[in-house]
């Protein structure tokens, strides 16, 4: 199964690097609190999981697909026929204008899912008043109704996920000895102009990514199994540096990145305390 949304930060490149990192022995329940696209999730389609994102749209969108795929169909149809700027715009100033409280879930997903594909990139960015402001992007005639869309439906109906929309720390407090739990938080600005940590209206920065490292120490003291990546910065030796920590360098290729010249590939880490 693959991501419906193209997403910052997606791990479709990493994840031959990924699994390799994975737990040789197995784990019980598996935990992913910074969602995304879900790449790795959709990859290993574990039976039980825990599946959480801050951003209350996308999360609509995975809920949309697991409980109400026949009214998200159809509504992502109409947006396909109406797609044009205008149309785009609309939508998105439902945030502006108050129009979004009063869209069911599933009508959100859909707009989400819609705007992730027309707007430019495939970004997702608000502004300090959770305010979407990505412009309309150029691209071809759109199909949001997939093969794709419907596996991962079916996938999420067969199995026992959990879908939250919660700070991380919450969605993995109830985390045991032998289960597993894979960070994939916005990643340590490689220069300080990279906006890309601006995913939602709460910045994750210096301070969350300490708060991370500890979270992922208490973790490890209760026997669960943590896997974290991040960029491949000088911080991380400092950030990690308690001997529990082991920290694989790998490279991966990017397609997200609003400077054409940035593409291509650059530095990870993926950090396992197994
Ligand atoms: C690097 S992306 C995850 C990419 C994902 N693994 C994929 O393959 O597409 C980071 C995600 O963390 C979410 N996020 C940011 N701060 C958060 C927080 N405090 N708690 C939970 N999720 C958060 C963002 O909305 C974003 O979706």
């Amino acid at each position: 199964m693959s991501p419906f949304v193209k997403w910052v930060g997606g791990k479709r490149q990493l994840l031959p690097e990924l699994v390799k990192h994975m737990p040789k022995d197995g784990y019980n329940k598996y935990y992913e609190p910074f969602i995304g696209g879900g790449a790795l999730l959709l990859r290993l389609a574990p039976k039980n999981a825990v599946i959480n994102d801050l951003n209350m749209e996308l999360v609509n969108a995975w809920q949309s697909i697991r409980d109400n795929l026949d009214e998200l169909s159809a509504l992502l149809l109409t947006h396909e026929k109406q797609d044009t700027k205008l149309h785009y715009l609309k939508l998105r100033s439902a945030d502006r204008d108050g129009r979004i409280t009063k869209m069911s879930y599933v009508e959100r997903g859909a707009r989400f899912i819609y705007m992730n594909k027309a707007g430019f990139n495939g970004l997702w960015r608000e502004n300090k008043d959770g305010q979407n402001n990505v412009p309309y992007g150029s691209h071809k005639t759109l199909k949001l109704v997939t093969e794709s869309l419907k596996s991962v439906s079916e996938y999420l109906n067969r199995s026992n996920i959990i879908i939250s929309n919660k700070d991380y720390r919450e969605a993995i407090s109830d985390a045991k000895r032998g289960d597993f739990v894979y960070f994939d938080p916005p990643y340590i600005p490689v220069n300080v102009t990279s906006s890309f940590t601006n995913y939602t209206k709460d910045r994750f920065g210096l301070v969350q990514q300490e708060q991370l490292r500890d979270t992922a120490l208490n973790l490890t003291k209760y026997g669960v199994k943590v896997m974290i990546s991040n960029a491949d910065v000088p911080l991380i030796k400092d950030l990690y540096a308690d001997p529990v920590f082991k920290i694989h360098h790998v490279k991966a290729s990017r397609s997200i990145n609003s400077d054409a010249s940035k593409r291509g590939k650059i530095g990870e880490v993926i950090i396992t305390t197994y």
